[in-house]
């Protein structure tokens, strides 16, 4: 554990952190959305300025307290949180996605409220896909050496399933972590495995949010670019 005066590793760093679920409006009262609290991003993005980073936290319908120090962005749908890491990340030197995106939106949004009928069975749901914001910000690096970090929740076959999803995305570095009911969302407490693409596998046993949040940047820092004059 780091004691109260932290080492400033990130000092001169630009960090954009997206955190939280976004949600996909059916009608002005209705979404579909994810049980993603937020607390790993705002635990990275804490942890970042304590370690001397200029911060943007890029929040989805999230409800806790802005941390102290961030630049807070907040966002509603996929398409908006897209729109606000692609603009953060032009100057940044890392980009974590611990943002649970929606993979689907519904293909129509209803002005008004969609109301039941009697005697008629609902219509179904038409979904589209929506963009995928890591593979889109690994495959542009807006800036050189830039290190991009994503997360996966896996039920079923984590690391296999985790490795897999590194190569597709293109990522640095993929934080994955073992989900169910009773695990990981909105929990305090979180337990992960980081995957690097140059193989390296970090185990991060049982803990705070904020222990794997430091262990993350400890796997960031030596990533980085060298410092521009
Ligand atoms: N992600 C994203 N844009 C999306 C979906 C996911 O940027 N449209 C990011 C998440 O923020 C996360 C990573 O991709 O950092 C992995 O998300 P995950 O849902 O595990 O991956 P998917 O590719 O959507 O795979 P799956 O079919 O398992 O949901
Ligand atoms: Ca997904």
């Amino acid at each position: 554990a780091r004691g109260a005066a932290p080492e400033a590793d990130l000092a001169g760093r630009h960090v954009v952190v997206s955190a939280g679920g976004t949600r996909e409006p059916l009608d002005p009262v209705r979404f579909l959305g994810n049980r993603s609290s937020g607390k790993q991003g705002y635990a990275l993005a804490r942890t970042a300025v304590a370690r001397g980073a200029r911060v943007t936290l890029v929040a989805a319908n999230t409800a806790l307290a802005d941390p102290a120090g961030a630049d807070v962005v907040r966002v509603g749908t996929a398409l908006q949180l897209r729109e606000a890491v692609l603009k953060a990340a032009a100057d940044a030197d890392a980009v974590v996605m611990a943002a649970a995106v929606a993979d689907f939106r519904p293909a129509a949004y209803a002005d008004g409220k969609i109301k039941k009928k009697d005697g008629e069975e609902p219509a179904p749901v038409a979904l589209v896909r929506n963009p995928d914001i890591l593979a889109e910000v690994s495959a542009e690096r807006s800036r050189e050496g830039q290190v991009v970090v994503g997360f996966a929740a896996e039920t079923d076959d984590v690391l296999a399933n985790g490795r897999a999803k590194l190569h597709r995305k293109g990522c640095d570095l993929l934080v994955v972590n073992e989900v169910g009911e009773a695990k990981t969302f909105g929990s305090e407490e979180n337990e992960a495995v980081v995957l690097a693409s140059d193989g390296s596998e970090v185990q991060v046993p049982h803990g705070p949010k904020e222990a794997l949040a430091e262990v993350i940047w400890d796997q960031v820092v030596p990533r980085l670019a060298p410092r521009r004059a």
